[in-house]
């Protein structure tokens, strides 16, 4: 049980020199578990089965549930997202260049330069923080060959706009679904859209199999070469007709999938229960903007994104962050600092912020505070309470001198 201290004004912050408000880390992402007995006993099965890999029952049976529950027609389950992302790549033939958000996680654009193929960094429509299809077009060059999408904090992107664009120039579209499994987008499960979708089931994300992925799709042909390539290409004892990797999931991390299958709704429950709860204490918090999520789709609420407004709230995001850390509230500055300003990106192409002005702004401004199963109405209550205390500082200008002080 987590021991919380109580926190009445901003003298009695951890930033004054106080212990933090939370005794032990709440973290962004701590991972969700399902029903414990029955993941040990589908790993007591797999241990007397020694059968732990190379396409197990638990892999086989994990990659049916997964194309029931999304409606796709197949689902090739894998070792981990980025693998995921870079056989789907090379599974297109994708080459020269793909347009890609900058705003995403740095595996998106790895997944391509791994395979010297160069990420172009086209920016975001500011209200869903996913690639601006305008943006996108002007990004088109000769070497083009396809565009991935990030259904980001698993809000849709434009997939309408995309495809249109994808279509008029005859280019390969995929998209990277990381954060929206069990998402839906007109009523649809993302998993449908593009070519091809690739989820991340990392520990960190709404539903995980320790680590893990998926490519999934609805065309026969490139499932059969994706399958082939996550196998080192084999098709079939001593048979290898192909060039591929070692792309496989294994039978333990199927059997946490399985499990996790089973309590899928719970997780988002929790969620949306939380989502509810911070939209409730930050709705009158000046300067400070929770993400929206349509209750008329199919949602994962496994972000709380909040957008920090310096001028209006008081203080920029990051000492706002440092003061939260304080507390053992382990804020993060997701996607900070943008792709683009990281290596090899930043030396490739030091220029690239000048086209990604939304991109660059949503940097500075958003955070993602802690929620899953692990965080209660209580101290979501708490966490409102230290960003009220902080909001009203600064405003007051009690706060300013000493975060100078004692952040910086
Ligand atoms: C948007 C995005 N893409 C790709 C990945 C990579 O997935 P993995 O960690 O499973 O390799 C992640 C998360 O880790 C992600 O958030």
């Amino acid at each position: 049980m987590q021991q919380m201290r109580k926190i009445s004004s901003i003298n009695d912050l951890a930033i004054m020199g106080h212990p933090p408000l939370f005794a032990e880390p709440l973290h962004v992402g701590r991972p969700n578990v399902g029903n414990r007995e029955r993941l040990m006993q589908r790993i007591n099965d797999m241990l007397d089965r020694r059968w732990f890999s190379n396409n197990g029952p638990f892999v086989q049976e994990f990659e049916r549930k997964v194309e029931v529950l999304l409606g796709v027609k197949h689902c090739i389950a894998m070792c981990n997202g980025t693998v995921a992302l870079e056989i789907a790549i090379r599974a297109l033939d994708l080459k020269g260049e793909v347009i890609v958000p900058s705003f995403t996680f740095i595996a998106t654009a790895h997944a391509l330069q791994w395979q010297e193929i160069t990420p172009v960094f086209a920016d975001i429509d500011p209200v869903t923080h996913n690639l601006d299809p305008a943006s996108v077009e002007k990004m088109i060059t000769p070497r083009t060959t396809g565009i991935i999408g990030v259904h980001l904090w698993g809000r849709h992107c434009d997939t309408a706009g995309l495809q249109t664009i994808a279509d008029e120039h005859g280019l390969k579209l995929m998209y990277d679904s990381s954060h929206a499994f069990a998402c839906s987008h007109n009523g649809q499960l993302i998993g449908n859209f593009g070519e091809c979708e690739v989820f991340s089931f990392h520990a960190t994300k709404f539903f995980n199999t320790f680590e893990g992925g998926a490519v999934v799709t609805n065309n026969d042909a490139l499932a059969d070469k994706i399958r082939l390539m996550k196998n080192f290409g084999f098709a079939g004892l001593d048979n290898v007709i192909y060039i591929g990797t070692n792309g496989k999931m294994t039978e333990v991390c199927a059997a946490m999938g399985l499990t996790g299958l089973e309590s899928l709704d719970d997780f988002v429950q929790t969620n949306r229960r939380n989502y509810l709860e911070y939209r409730k204490v930050l709705a009158d918090i000046p300067g400070l903007k929770l993400i929206d999520y349509n209750d008329l789709e199919r949602c994962n609420y496994q972000y709380i994104i909040v957008e920090v407004d310096e001028k209006v709230f008081g203080l920029p995001r990051d000492k706002l962050v440092r003061i939260l850390h304080a507390e053992n509230i382990l804020t993060r500055r997701y996607f900070f600092p943008g792709c683009h300003k990281m290596q090899p990106y930043k030396g490739l192409f030091p220029h690239a912020g000048m086209l990604l002005p939304q991109t660059e702004g949503l940097n500075q401004r958003v955070m993602a505070l802690p929620t899953g199963t692990a965080v209660t109405q209580e101290m979501i209550a708490q966490i409102g309470e230290i960003l009220r205390l902080v909001h009203d500082g600064a405003r007051d200008g009690k706060l300013s001198m000493d975060i100078s002080r004692m952040c910086l």
